[in-house]
């Protein structure tokens, strides 16, 4: 079918062949000296101003705790020092970058807080939009139509996208905030309006993960920044410059090979 379409296209796709840079794989996972590198790489502060942007517009995350020595009714024996990594609801009601959640005081998570344990928090960049063209395709795939393929499962490169632990411990809110989180928090998530602080079923409260250290992996290490962002740059970015940076896919038509947009 494609053949048909005429000369203008292909010489078009050609032309966007081109000028994509193939990541080098010696450097997927790590960053090249600066000497060997085919693009800026972003600095740790430019990396947390679009980590809290990925904090901002992110409502889900995976929080890992570890299980206290000590065991409890109804679970399984020897759990001490074993990890547990779960599902929880995020909120980023706070303006200094320490991430809000509801707390349910019989969740495992939270009773391996109350055991001692320490937190992280992993959460990753989810684009709205897949991309237009694929990292693995080809002039040749676009010519010979080899993308009509059967849908894949993750219509992105996800290692090549932007994503983060933050490691730290967990803080009770002063419930005179509890209002204001309220409605931030629902904001974010309407159904968690049930299990609020003072229902009448499962006892809640609000709580912050206060970061200590940051792990970053921005995306494929030749073009992107990864490793720890000091926490003081993390705490410092504000609300007008997370505003101001794009992440890949937030709006149609975005190409996977574009380095972020800062
Ligand atoms: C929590 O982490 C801090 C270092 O960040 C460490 O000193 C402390 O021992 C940890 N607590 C537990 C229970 O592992
Ligand atoms: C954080 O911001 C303050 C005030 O603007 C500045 O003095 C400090 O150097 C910044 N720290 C970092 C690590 O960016």
């Amino acid at each position: 079918m494609k053949l048909l379409i005429g000369l203008p296209f292909i010489t078009l796709a050609a032309n966007s062949f081109a000028a994509e840079i193939a990541p080098d794989t010696q450097y997927l996972f790590a960053n090249p000296p600066a000497s060997q590198s085919n693009y800026r790489i972003p600095t740790s502060y430019e990396s947390a101003v679009l980590a809290r942007r990925i904090l901002a517009l992110t409502p889900l995350g995976t929080l890992a705790t570890v299980f206290p020595d000590s065991s409890r009714a109804r679970q399984p024996d020897g759990l001490g020092g074993m990890p547990l990594g779960l599902l929880e609801y995020v909120a980023d009601c706070e303006e200094d970058g320490d991430p809000t959640f509801l707390a349910i005081n019989i969740e495992t998570t939270f009773r391996n807080v109350q055991g001692g344990s320490n937190i992280s928090l992993a959460q990753q960049w989810t684009p709205p939009y897949p991309p237009d063209k694929r990292i693995k395709s080809t002039f040749f795939d676009w010519l010979f139509g080899r993308n009509d393929e059967p849908k894949e499962k993750v219509p992105y490169s996800a290692v090549n996208l932007p994503r983060y632990s933050l490691l730290g411990y967990i803080e009770k809110i002063d419930p005179a905030s509890t209002k204001a989180l309220s409605s931030c928090f629902v904001n974010t998530h309407p159904d968690a309006k049930y299990w609020l602080p003072g229902n009448k079923i499962h006892e809640s409260e609000f709580v912050r993960l206060v970061v200590t250290q940051i792990y970053w992996i921005g995306g494929f290490g030749d073009r992107a920044y990864i490793g720890w962002i000091p926490v003081d740059e993390w705490k410092n970015v504000t609300r007008k410059e997370w505003e101001s940076v794009r992440l890949p896919g937030e709006k149609k038509g975005w190409d996977e090979w574009s380095t972020s947009d800062l």
